[in-house]
């Protein structure tokens, strides 16, 4: 059949307004599956009918690597014809409905992209989102189209012994040959994207449990029969999700049965099928000797952002693809609340607040400065695999959470309430259907009438329309006979690719004054109230320039800007070594502390490394000794101790550069990190002997701080031991590495060895790998590890070759590929960026080898060079050799084609 595509035929450029209505809609559909890893029989029966607000058109059915045997109008053959992988259909019956039927087969044990129907350890997987489905059958491939499904799945009953699909299982029994046979029917309609099956041999970690609302449901976790002893964290996590999303949004779940299915083989994290999410075993498998904190921390967000999308994407699903924030910002926001409200004080929040806006600074802000920069709605792609991206998920979150500020009022000053009616308005007014992220800020303003939000809906729409990161630029005037303290904001954008002007942006500046003597939260007056109102004040800035007076100011003050991360913009603002070093020990906001401490040792990176010499670290008495206050605080609690004391990382150093030259930040960086080590050497000790003990493990925030921070002070003191001779610190870290109970800890103990170059790592990575060679996830530890290894003369790039000849080294999986490729590419600028261009010569390498087997993973991995325009020579121009030999690849993926096209655009 003549399904593949001429190699010189430019991608389709699919946009936003081009959208119109399905000329036809799905009604219901009954699937009928004979698995086979070599050939699976796909028996697709459906009802359509035209949408009458359509003009008349032929049916053409998205398909996608299929092999069609037959189709079937009311029960007769038919005249079909192909065109471009669509099958069409030209004469269909005039009569208002009428039954389609579609016999196709697939091949999933050669589905090596993972997506649609495919087979991994043995057991059959589907991913459909976005558009997967169309490899398992000839479909309207798009989320508008809702339909009722039913579907049969008939296998070998010893081999595929579970079969699972969406919804409640209406037959079950067995077949001639030894088969046997499942039918599910899932009570709502929905897109195909959402449509899944499983079929292998599983075993399930099942409870039952009764919603508040008084309802009974059945929660199970499917695991392969070896991992039943690390599901109880992923069921807890489940659990937790249901009780959130009913206390906080009144959202109960509308299931009897709620099934997760593990699979070590998955693209990315998590898929959110209705009733049948399918999970990457990295964020469900956990127990304290194979996962660490952050492990269990990233399960219980992952298993609540699945759960959640059941409202939030399922119940209401997006219109189109460019709409894909409006499930999987709100989304991202819920997720963020639920850790947060999972927390157990208002430090832990902070904590988590401060970690997730890390990740957008040092992901999403590059994202938004790059050849990639799109807005939160996008208005056009190539590839729609290739806008999951940072910007849609974390950025899409922060909109969402602008929007509950926006909100607040003087009883609601979270404007958790106001959201909360906002998120109630929106259901009663769209639940079944497909719709817009217009549709859902309307609703949350509708239901605010008398908000910020309301009044300034339009504009602060541009949010979704404007790429790029505002930047907010501050000076300030204290008048000491007025006695008032101003503050002169002014917002700019930069052009990003297609957006060359940009107009201004509500932006939600919460604010607070901090005595520069006293350091005491000072009141804040407003001209014409008589009285200060509180200490912290939401400035709504919709201008250009804006500036707000503050009255009855004794003191020139310190301000504190953009509390808790109000915005996701840039803060320029002129602060003074002096102001910074009071905010990090007074700020009552906790995030503004932290960032005072960033500040600080991002303006001494900076200036170190536009010195002229050799790297050297030079920070100073006051911020030594500023650090040391934090971390010998009385009431501060580790975890955020852990974040004060880390430094920024080398990507984010890099995007407050205009010319980088990776090499120079981290030489810089780690003389930082050493000069540190050193001089807190007593610190540290005490620290590490302070918080190395915590009893029987438990993943909680407050144990999980401990521990965070004693890793950091382990891996700062075997620092300091490279330049002392000492071996004492490398022997207590291997010691702590052979002895711990739990995998945080042997973890740090085994990085800290690792990092700082000691002869111990290499008995300690051969142990880790013996004691853990039957652990899959543990392993892609180990290879990350040595891949992400900090670079002391150039040896990880032949390390990471040799890695790819271990017999542990898969590249089909996608763990195990990024475990090894990305750690490098990715997360390894010290050893990545070479002078040599053998690390640009090893990428370009990986992505075309990936790209022929899973175009999606390639992709990613292509996007490794984003940034590659503001490297300094000869980096940057060995960058682009490096780029232009993938472009130059004849039959490049669309995934892959795009990203390297827009990256060599200027
Ligand atoms: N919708 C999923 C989520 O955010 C992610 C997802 C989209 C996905 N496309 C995918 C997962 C492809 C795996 C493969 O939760
Ligand atoms: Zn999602």
């Amino acid at each position: 059949m003549l399904l593949l595509r001429d190699a010189n035929t430019p991608a389709a450029v699919i946009r936003r307004a081009d959208y119109s209505a399905p000329a036809f809609w799905i009604d219901t559909v009954h699937l009928s599956f004979d698995l086979d890893p070599a050939k699976t029989r796909v028996l697709n029966k459906m009802t359509l009918r035209r949408n009458p607000d359509v003009p008349e058109q032929a049916l053409r059915l998205d398909g996608d690597e299929l092999n069609l045997a037959r189709v079937l109008v009311n029960g007769a053959g038919t005249s079909f014809k192909l065109d471009a992988g669509q099958l069409v259909l030209e004469n269909l019956p005039a009569s208002d409905s009428f039954e389609l039927e579609i016999f196709t087969t697939c091949a999933p044990a050669k589905n090596t992209k993972l997506m649609g129907l495919y087979v991994s350890n043995d057991s059959f997987f589907t991913q459909c989102e976005a558009e997967g489905f169309r490899r398992i059958t000839y479909y309207l491939d798009r989320p508008d189209v809702m339909a009722s499904f039913t579907v049969t799945l008939r296998a070998d009953k010893a081999k595929y012994p579970v079969l699972l699909s969406n919804g409640n299982l209406l037959d079950s029994g067995t077949l001639d040959d030894g088969r046997h046979f499942a039918t599910w029917v899932d009570p709502f309609k929905k897109p195909c994207y959402l449509f899944a099956l499983v079929a292998g041999q599983l075993v399930c970690r099942e409870q039952r449990i009764t919603s508040r609302a008084g309802k009974d449901h059945l929660l199970q976790v499917y695991v392969r029969p070896g991992d039943m002893d690390k599901t109880e964290h992923a069921m807890t996590s489940l659990i937790n999700s249901v009780i959130w999303d009913e206390a906080r949004f009144g959202l109960g779940l509308d299931l009897e049965r709620f099934m997760i299915v593990a699979t070590s083989d998955f693209n990315m994290g998590a898929m959110e099928n209705k009733g049948l999410n399918v999970f990457n075993t990295k964020y469900v498998l956990a127990n304290q000797a194979t996962a660490t904190d952050v492990d269990f921390a990233n399960i219980e967000s992952v298993v609540g952002h699945e759960y959640f999308h059941n409202w939030t994407g399922n119940r209401i699903t997006c219109r189109d693809w460019f709409q894909l924030s409006l499930k999987e910002g709100l989304t991202v926001f819920r997720d963020q609340e639920f850790s947060m409200d999972l927390c157990a004080d208002a430090s832990s929040r902070a904590v988590k607040r401060i970690e997730d806006v890390r990740v957008l600074r040092t992901a999403q802000f590059p994202e938004d400065a790059g050849p990639m920069a799109h807005p939160v709605r996008p208005d056009s792609y190539i590839e729609i695999n290739n806008f999951y991206t940072v910007t849609i998920y974390e950025k899409g979150a922060e909109l969402v959470r602008m929007m509950q500020t926006l909100t607040s009022g003087q009883s609601d000053p979270l404007g958790r309430e106001g959201f909360a009616r906002g998120m109630t308005l929106y259901f009663a007014r769209h639940d079944g259907s497909a719709v817009t992220c217009d549709d859902f800020a309307q609703a949350i303003a509708d239901a605010n009438p008398d908000s910020a939000l309301a009044k300034l809906l339009p504009q602060f729409n541009r949010w979704y329309s404007q790429a790029g990161t505002p930047r907010l630029t501050t000076t300030t005037h204290y008048d000491a006979t007025a006695q008032t303290y101003t503050l002169n904001f002014a917002q700019s954008c930069p052009a990003t690719p297609g957006q060359e002007a940009k107009e201004a942006f509500v932006i939600p500046v919460s604010l607070g004054l901090v005595g520069a003597s006293s350091g005491a939260a000072l009141p804040l007056q407003l001209p014409g109230s008589a009285v200060a109102a509180s200490d912290s004040h939401l400035f709504v800035m919709t201008q250009a320039a804006e500036s707000i007076t503050f009255e009855n100011v004794l003191e020139e003050p310190v301000p504190s800007i953009l509390r808790g991360f109000s915005a996701p913009v840039i803060v320029d603002f002129d602060y003074s070594d002096a102001q910074l070093l009071t905010l990090l020990a007074h700020d009552p906001d906790p995030f503004n502390r932290w960032e005072a401490g960033q500040r600080l040792a991002l303006r001494s990176a900076i200036h170190a490394i536009k010195a002229a010499g050799p790297a050297t670290s030079s920070l100073d008495a006051a911020f030594i000794s500023a650090m040391r206050s934090v971390l010998r605080h009385p009431t501060l609690d580790a975890a955020f101790k852990e974040l004060v004391l880390t430094l920024p990382s080398e990507t984010y150093i890099a995007e407050q550069l205009d010319l980088v030259d990776p090499q120079r930040i981290h030489a810089v960086r780690e003389a930082m990190r050493e000069q540190l080590a050193a001089e807190l050497a007593a610190d540290w000790q005490w620290a590490f002997e302070a918080h190395c003990q915590n009893g029987g493990y438990r993943p909680d925030t407050l144990s999980s701080g401990r521990r965070a921070l004693a890793g950091l002070a382990l891996s700062m003191l075997c620092l300091a031991a490279r330049t002392s001779d000492d071996v004492i610190w490398p022997g207590k870290a291997y010691q702590r590495f052979k002895d711990a109970d739990n995998m945080t800890d042997r973890f740090n103990a085994l990085s800290a060895l690792v990092h700082a170059g000691h002869a111990l790592a290499t008995p300690a990575l051969a142990r880790f790998h013996s004691l853990f060679k039957s652990e899959e996830l543990v392993l892609d530890k180990w290879f990350a590890l040595q891949a992400g290894c900090t670079d002391r003369g150039g040896q990880v790039l032949s390390a990471v070759r040799q890695l790819l000849k271990h017999p542990d080294f898969h590249i089909r999986n996608p763990n195990r590929a990024r475990s090894v490729i990305f750690s490098y590419c990715s997360a390894n600028p010290g050893a990545f960026h070479r002078a040599d261009a053998a690390g640009y010569l090893f990428w370009s390498e990986q992505v075309l080898e990936l790209d022929a087997i899973n175009p999606q993973v390639a992709a990613r991995l292509a996007r490794a060079m984003d940034r590659w325009k503001k490297l300094a020579e000869p980096y940057r121009n060995a960058a682009f050799e490096a780029i232009k030999r993938v472009a130059a690849k004849p039959d490049l993926s669309n995934d892959v084609r795009e990203v390297v096209s827009r990256a060599l655009a200027d």
